[in-house]
């Protein structure tokens, strides 16, 4: 499988296994038939709340010598209370001692969006702090002091736009390696995936698939079913895969990482065997001509009335 490199030589496997919406319960199977399948690269977080499952897959995996440690890359992200200078070590050591790791491969900052720290669920306007009052700054200085105490090898971000990251960039010490964000044929994310890859940051392309398992209250009557596209299905017939592969295909052909979430044995191998399918340039021409710019996740569940966020200032849209 392709591998992306980092600035400190890391090398991360282009594709990994999401975990988001896979419970506890299902999650360990899905860890350990995974890696027992060979994949190499798990993208976990905090607020996902199946991290100690995994650390207990992760744990007999290694111990079982089915794999080592340093051949696996391992994504954790700081949940949204703890953003700020001083709270970033201590969420992150509780992420490794719920993973069962002494380092993270990859660290990011989950939203650009900040509770009050003794809030896990944010329902109203006093739960959240501005970026004003909780500036990235802060927190990206945590974020840097975690790479010097070892406790992870790369740090990044997830949720930002062009914007964020531009200023991101400018008080860097250690520039954010890496930028996870939704992803897939109905939202190529086009203009942002080539400041990213201009300026040395690379891409993770979450619910690629179009998380059809959103939890309802993320879910829109009306919203289209990526997995459903009847063009994607003319164009994966004619190949003899999957429309799940077509597209993940197509993502890694882009230079772009992809995180798949399954917690079923087939569908995993099947995504799987995806980054290894070559692409036409008609096949990526006509699947690029599908773009909807239609989020799945569209940050609205951040919007409280007089709230400090909204759909309009957390993507600079
Ligand atoms: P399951 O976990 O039962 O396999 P995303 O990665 O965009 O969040 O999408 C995850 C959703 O897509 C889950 O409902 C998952 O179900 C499903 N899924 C994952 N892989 C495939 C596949 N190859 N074909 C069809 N559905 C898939």
């Amino acid at each position: 499988m392709e591998k992306l490199k980092f600035r400190n030589k890391s090398e991360m496997p282009i594709l990994g296994l999401g975990t988001w919406k896979s419970a506890p319960g299902e999650v360990y199977n899905a860890v350990k038939t995974a890696v027992e399948m060979g994949y190499r690269h798990i993208d976990c977080a905090a607020i996902y709340g199946n991290e100690k499952e995994i650390g207990k897959a992760l744990s007999e995996l290694i111990n079982e010598g089915t794999v080592k440690r340093e051949e696996l890359w391992i994504t954790s992200k700081l949940w949204n209370n703890n953003h700020g200078k001083d709270n970033v070590i201590p969420a992150l050591k509780q992420t490794l001692t719920d993973l069962q790791l002494d380092y993270l491969d990859l660290y990011l900052i989950h939203w650009p969006v900040a509770f009050k720290h003794n809030v896990v669920n944010a329902t109203k306007a006093e739960d959240y702090l501005s970026l004003e009052e909780q500036p990235i700054e802060g927190t990206w200085r945590g974020m840097e002091e975690a790479v010097k105490l070892g406790l992870t090898k790369n740090i990044g971000v997830s949720n930002f736009s062009v914007k964020k990251l531009k200023s991101l960039m400018e008080i860097a010490e250690i520039k954010p390696e890496l930028n996870q964000v939704e992803l897939h044929p109905y939202f190529q994310q086009n203009s942002l995936t080539e400041y990213c890859q201009s300026n040395n940051i690379h891409v993770m392309a979450y619910s690629p698939l179009g998380s059809s398992d959103r939890p309802v209250g993320l879910k829109k009557d009306d919203e289209p079913v990526l997995l459903e596209d009847t063009n994607i299905a003319l164009i994966a017939d004619k190949r003899g895969v999957s429309v799940a592969q077509l597209i993940l295909a197509w993502i890694v052909q882009r230079g772009i990482s992809v995180i798949p979430k399954s917690v079923n044995s087939s569908r995993l191998k099947q995504n799987l065997d995806a980054a290894e399918i070559h692409l036409s340039d008609t096949e990526i021409r006509d699947i690029a001509a599908l773009n909807r710019n239609r989020r799945y996740v569209d940050a609205k569940f951040w919007e409280v009335p007089s709230g400090p966020y909204t759909t309009a200032n957390v993507w600079d849209e």
